[in-house]
């Protein structure tokens, strides 16, 4: 990792995300918290602060298999659409292109996030969808991959914005001795941040690793090379564009890239000037007020909550999709003195290689902590037979139902045998005694329908 010094720091800021002990220990694979004795292993040289770190290592493990099965798949599909005899030329060309770069980037992935030592995971693409890997859809591995490249590659003007757009927020007296960026993503606001000021400390937090790497390596003087796939591209060319991602210089000491999840931060209370949080608040399925709370435990009396973003909350019921005006007075119930709310029109994700962009009305605020609130509560404990993989697990009655819906849906997938029509499987339907034969017909027609569309969908990594 970094220095002995560097460590210290960094030790000083963390708790233990597990039992919350502001003491975790330096050990020569990590930390360990003496409290409840919990350790964290360090993935790509950062610590891996969650609090199952071992399951949580094995979920985006299962991630990126899935990943690179669907890139695998996608080349294939490009492959055997070149088979074809009826492509015209400039088709054949872009599909070339794909599959190459499908099977390329999966090279590349494979390479880059070695760190999460994949080697032992082998199986089929099916059991991953059966396993529901895909969801929840909010920590896939690619959300948010365009991030990457307009933070390290073409996204100067969009960067430099926001780092100035965040830059005027500081106190007049000068930055935050100690910044955090909860949500970090591939880094770029926070190295910007970090190199163009007067910051000691400044930890970025991101809880996927995909984007953390790239963030940690750009920023230690690497250069990485992905392909971007933009949703729009201008050109057969820009349907896959090999990028150089690289950090204009390397960061000077200080900045810190740790993988946590804010909802159960692995940050010691009071231990930072500033909490920056950057297009975040609205895609985090936390109640903004339990949010705030989070937020305003992590700083330092006085410290300032930076908020910046555009308020585009989503999968998330009417009553707290807030607007600005609720968001300034929910501040100042959770402890927060808010400053006036600055707004400017801001590009964003504005690739060169796409027709598709963003300009989004952007709204930084400060917001001075200026009491303590109550400490927000964890999220809801996992049973013990969830947790130990030796428990018995119980025959609840919810079980008991998803195992009948399983086997119809099982017995319904079986009949499909290449010969068998709707109306076919609607009689064994009934002579089975699931259904009478003319409920079944349009239950089964909506079920394919459903299987089919769900087919063409594109999985979440
Ligand atoms: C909309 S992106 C913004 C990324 C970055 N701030 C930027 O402006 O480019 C939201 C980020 O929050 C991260 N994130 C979402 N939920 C999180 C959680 N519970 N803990 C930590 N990071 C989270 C995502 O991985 C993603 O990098």
């Amino acid at each position: 990792m970094q220095t002995p010094r560097e460590v210290e720091t960094l030790r000083c800021l963390l708790a233990c995300p597990a039992c919350g002990d502001a003491s975790l220990a330096p050990t020569t694979a990590g930390f360990s918290c003496a409290v409840c004795g919990g350790s964290f292993p360090l993935v790509d040289s950062m610590p891996w602060l969650f609090p199952e770190p071992a399951a949580v290592l094995g979920e985006w493990r299962g991630r990126l298999h899935l990943l690179l099965e669907y890139l695998a798949r996608e080349a294939g599909t490009c492959r055997r659409e070149l088979d074809s005899d009826s492509l015209n030329d400039l088709t054949r060309q872009r599909l070339q292109l794909l599959a190459h770069a499908y099977e390329d980037q999966a090279v590349r992935l494979r390479k880059l996030l070695a760190p999460l030592e994949l080697q032992a995971r082998q199986e089929r693409y099916e059991v991953h969808l059966a396993l529901g890997t895909r969801l929840p859809e909010t920590q896939g591995l690619t959300n948010y991959y365009a991030n990457i490249h307009r933070d390290w590659c073409w996204g100067e003007p969009e960067n430099r914005a926001a780092c100035e757009f965040v830059t005027r927020l500081f106190k007049p007296a000068g930055p935050p001795r100690r910044l955090l960026v909860l949500g970090a993503g591939a880094g770029r606001l926070a190295y910007d941040l970090h190199q163009s000021q007067d910051i000691e400390t400044t930890v970025a937090l991101d809880f996927n690793p995909l984007l953390a790497m790239v963030g940690r390596r750009v920023t230690a003087g690497h250069r990485i090379s992905l392909y971007e796939f933009p949703i729009a591209p201008c050109s057969i060319a820009d349907h896959a564009v090999l990028r150089e991602l690289a950090a204009p210089t390397p960061a000077r000491a200080g900045l810190f890239f740790i993988l946590g999840d804010s909802l159960a931060a692995p940050l010691a209370a009071g231990a930072f000037d500033a909490v920056l949080t950057p297009w975040f608040v609205d895609i985090v399925p936390d109640d903004l007020p339990v949010l705030m709370r989070r937020v305003n435990r992590l700083l330092a009396p006085h410290g300032d909550w930076l908020f910046l973003g555009s308020l585009a909350w989503a999968d998330r019921p009417p009553s707290q999709c807030y607007s600005l005006e609720e968001l300034l007075a929910l501040a100042a119930a959770a402890g927060f003195a808010p400053g006036p709310a600055r707004e400017e029109r801001m590009p964003y994700m504005n690739s060169p290689a796409s027709r598709h962009a963003r300009v989004e009305t952007v709204i930084a605020l400060a917001a001075a902590k200026r009491s303590e609130v109550a400490r927000p509560g964890t999220a809801a404990a996992q049973p013990a037979w969830l947790k130990d993989p030796d428990l018995p697990v119980p025959a609840l009655p919810s079980f008991r139902e998803q195992s009948l819906s399983t086997r119809v849906y099982a017995f319904i997938m079986a009949m499909i045998d290449g010969r068998r029509s709707i109306r076919d499987m609607a009689t064994l339907m009934e002579e089975q005694k699931l259904m009478p034969a003319s409920d079944a017909i349009p239950a089964i027609r909506q079920f394919l329908a459903r299987m089919h569309a769900d087919a063409n969908k594109r999985a979440n990594f």
